[in-house]
């Protein structure tokens, strides 16, 4: 193998260039040429493939920082349509003119989607990243469990999971933890203890909304924010016994912290916050209102004498209050978790194409007796008997469904990735640069800017 592609597809994280760094790194070992393409799959789809050489003379070019979030690379939403021939071998001639040899994708679920089209054409691999945790599997058989349905109107199918068979242990993860998630929870975690004050304060009830789609890995992760309440899309809500709950608490504490999913879904399996029936361009839908949702069911059900009858603030609405912690989980400075297993992954992609396991995932394993080591897996083993790859939910071992919080369970399975998540330098970094002198003086500098100089043509 002597050049491969890069590309990063789909959301951004703040592991994606620590990613691309650890991929770059290791095909300077094996001299190797990588070039990244821009913005993600609509780099391949575009006549002129716009694209940078990320290692002449096999060194790295000094704008790709692994401790700085997002991509130098772009990324973009646009996904490959396997049934689409004809411009899927476009991209072959296009990329065989560049004497591409094999591509490195780093992406989700989205993007294992469309590589499987590729990889009939050329040599492709996967290195996971998603804040939302939910590229990989519970257990490998999970795939199996899908079952699907016709819907009413003929439309499609809707596919679910029958309930399953297979004892849980956390040692049969298939990708345990995704590059992106440690940093989205160290975030999200913070943003939930700086408004607790806040409810503490003025005796308000928080609900706190944390992104994710329809898989609960971030607000189970928030739980180290000390909430008090957590909700998860993976378990519908019951509605009562969130309000005793509330109430309850809010008795004794004259506060109450939520944390929210994004995609928390009522006793009909309803979206709460599926404002906008709409899907972004790869066909997910877009989550917009589940706090504000949530936020007017509490109203209704509490009501203002409820609040008026303690003093606390006039109405239901005046005390209860929402905030996203939105796209603030998502960029930034990657803490170390992320950086060095994003850096692992990247290298095992690469390691992966020159072993010829076209089609194959990098994953980061776990076990209690051996830790975390990186490994690699089929991506046909991601999916289900029709071909689908499903965004992993959260084993609903991991949540106590009765006291509305993680679980034990899911306690065990957090430590792992969090206990040492931080590196001192991430510490110091926050030291050295949030109140730097030159931050007033100098305009922000985009990587944009530098990488522009740089992108080629086909
Ligand atoms: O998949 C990552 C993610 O951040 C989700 O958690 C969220 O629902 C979505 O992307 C938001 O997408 P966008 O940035 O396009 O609004």
């Amino acid at each position: 193998m002597k050049r491969i592609g890069i590309l990063t597809a789909g959301g951004d994280t703040p592991a994606l260039n620590a990613t691309i760094h650890g991929a770059v790194a290791r095909a300077n070992q094996l001299s190797i040429e990588a070039y990244g393409f821009i913005k993600g799959y609509n780099s391949l789809y575009n006549e002129r493939v716009p694209h940078v050489h990320l290692n002449p003379l096999y060194q790295e070019i000094p704008e790709l920082d692994p401790t700085k979030g997002g991509t130098i690379l772009g990324s973009s939403r646009d996904y490959v349509d396997p049934n689409d021939d004809e411009a899927l071998s476009k991209i072959t001639q296009k990329l065989n003119r560049l004497k591409i040899d094999g591509l490195v994708c780093i992406g989700g679920d989205g993007t294992l989607n469309g590589l499987q089209p590729l990889a009939d054409r050329i040599p492709v691999v996967l290195a996971p990243k998603t804040i939302d945790n939910d590229l990989g599997l519970n257990y490998p058989s999970e795939p199996d469990e899908y079952i699907r349905c016709e819907r009413h109107d003929r439309s499609g199918f809707d596919y679910r999971m029958k309930p399953s068979r297979i004892e849980f242990h956390l040692d049969h993860m298939i990708n345990y933890v995704t590059p992106g998630y440690a940093t989205a929870v160290f975030v999200s975690s913070q943003g939930v203890q700086r408004i607790r004050t806040t409810a503490e304060s003025h005796r308000r009830i928080a609900i706190i909304e944390v992104m994710g789609r329809h898989s609960g890995y971030i607000a189970l992760g928030s739980s180290y924010g000390q909430p008090d309440i957590t909700l998860v899309p993976e378990h519908t809500l019951d509605l009562e016994l969130l309000v005793d709950r509330v109430k309850e608490i809010y008795d004794l504490q004259k506060n109450v912290v939520i944390v929210c999913g994004e995609g928390i879904v009522d006793e009909a399996g309803r979206d709460l916050g599926d404002e906008e029936s709409s899907t972004d361009p790869s066909g997910n839908k877009v989550l917009k209102g589940a706090s504000e949702a949530l936020r007017q069911l509490l109203i209704q059900k509490i009501g203002d004498d409820y609040f008026a009858s303690y003093r606390r603030g006039n109405s239901a609405s005046e005390a209860i209050f929402t905030r996203k912690v939105g796209h603030t989980q998502r960029g930034g400075r990657p803490i170390l978790f992320d950086r060095f297993y994003g850096a692992q992954l990247g290298g095992k992609a690469v390691d992966l194409l020159v072993e010829g396991r076209n089609n194959a995932v990098s994953t980061i394993q776990w076990s209690a007796a051996k830790g975390f080591w990186v490994d690699s897996f089929h991506s046909n083993g991601f999916r289900d008997r029709w071909g689908h790859i499903h965004a992993r939910k959260m084993h609903p071992s991991f949540y106590d469904s009765n006291n509305l919080k993680l679980s034990t369970v899911g306690r065990e399975y957090l430590q792992p990735i969090f206990t040492h998540a931080i590196g001192h330098d991430d510490l110091e970094h926050q030291r050295d640069t949030t109140f730097a002198a030159s931050s007033l003086l100098m305009p922000y500098h985009s990587v944009n800017t530098d990488m522009s100089k740089r992108i080629c043509y086909l």
